[in-house]
C-alpha cells in the first residue's frame, strides 16, 4: 500500500516515517519528556530531556549533547511550541517547566540551538524529524515555515514532510467572530543532513536556493566555497516583512 502523507494517528505516522527515511529506526530523543512517542515504536538508545520526568531519561540540554560529532544516524526533535501568551502563566521557557516561551525570539533562540546540535551530533545524510506547529496567541505565527527556514540555513535538506491532523472538539463561544482558522494539525519535517555547503536564502546571491535546489538537492545550485548565513546575509525586505507580518497582524484568534 502506498504511504501518503497525512496521518490521524501519530504512532501511525511515525512508523510511516521510519519506513520510509529511517529503516533502522531512532537513535536520540533529546526532549524526550515522558516518551509518548514510542507506544509502538522502538525507544531510542539515547535519550535526554533538560528536567527529565521519568528515571530512564538523563539530564541534557539539547544545545549541548554529550555526544560526539558526526555519530548518529537518525534523531527527533519535539520541542516546545507556546510563546507569548501574554502574562497569562509566569512559567516561561526559562522556568523549571521548560514549556512555554516568553515570545518569538526565545523559541527562535532555542529552536535554532537544537538545529546546530542536531546538525554536529548527525552523520552525513543522517535524518532528523522535527515536530513542530503553527501557533495562535492573538496571531498566528507559521513556525513550520520559521523551522523549514532555520533547518536550510543550518545545512539540512527538507526532505520530505509529514502532517498529523488531530481534530478536536474544542470549546468555543459562537457569539465571538472567529479571526483564525482553529489549528488542529502539526508538521514532522524530515531533514537530512546535506553533504553539500549552506546556502543563503539571499536572491542576489548565487547560492539562492531555485525551485530545483530546494524541491530536489541543494548540490545543484552550492557555491563551491562553503559559506555560513547569518542574518546579515538574508534579504532584509523579506526578513522585514515576515516579521512585520508576525507583530502587526494583530487581530484576535
Ligand atoms: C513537547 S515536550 C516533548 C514530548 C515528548 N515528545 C513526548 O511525546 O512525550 C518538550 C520537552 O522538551 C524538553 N526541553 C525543553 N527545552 C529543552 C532543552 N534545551 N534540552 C532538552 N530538553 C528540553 C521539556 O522539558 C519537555 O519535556
Amino acid at each position: 500500500m502506498m504511504i501518503q502523507s497525512v496521518f490521524q494517528d501519530e504512532q501511525e505516522l511515525l512508523k510511516a516515517v521510519i519506513e520510509v527515511h529511517s529503516a533502522e529506526g531512532i537513535d536520540l530523543d533529546p526532549m524526550y519528556f515522558k516518551g509518548n512517542f514510542y507506544k509502538q515504536i522502538p525507544k531510542p538508545k539515547m535519550i535526554y530531556d533538560i528536567n527529565p520526568q521519568v528515571d530512564e531519561c538523563q539530564q541534557a540540554d539539547a544545545t549541548k549533547l554529550p555526544i560526539n560529532s558526526n555519530s548518529i544516524k537518525s534523531m527527533i526533535l519535539d520541542p516546545p511550541f507556546m510563546f507569548g501568551i501574554h502574562g497569562k502563566t509566569k512559567s516561561y521557557y526559562s522556568s523549571a517547566t521548560h514549556g512555554i516561551f516568553k515570545d518569538f525570539i526565545e523559541l527562535e533562540d532555542l529552536y535554532k540551538g537544537i538545529l546546530k546540535e542536531a546538525h554536529r551530533v548527525l552523520q552525513k545524510k543522517g535524518i532528523l524529524i522535527f515536530k513542530c506547529q503553527d501557533y495562535t496567541d492573538s496571531k498566528t505565527t507559521m513556525v513550520h515555515s520559521f523551522v523549514w527556514l532555520w533547518g536550510i540555513q543550518q545545512g539540512f535538506y527538507p526532505k520530505d514532510l509529514a502532517i498529523l491532523w488531530l481534530p478536536k472538539n474544542k470549546v468555543y463561544n459562537p457569539n465571538l467572530k472567529q479571526r483564525h482558522l482553529r489549528k488542529t494539525h502539526s508538521y514532522f519535517w524530515i531533514f537530512e543532513k546535506s553533504t553539500a555547503p549552506v546556502v543563503t536564502l539571499n536572491p542576489t546571491d548565487s547560492t539562492f536556493p531555485t525551485e530545483k535546489a530546494i524541491n530536489m538537492d541543494l548540490t545543484a545550485t552550492a557555491s563551491p566555497t562553503p559559506k555560513c548565513p547569518s542574518d546579515t546575509s538574508l534579504n532584509p525586505n523579506i526578513i522585514k516583512s515576515n516579521f512585520e507580518f508576525i507583530l502587526q497582524d494583530g487581530s484576535n484568534s
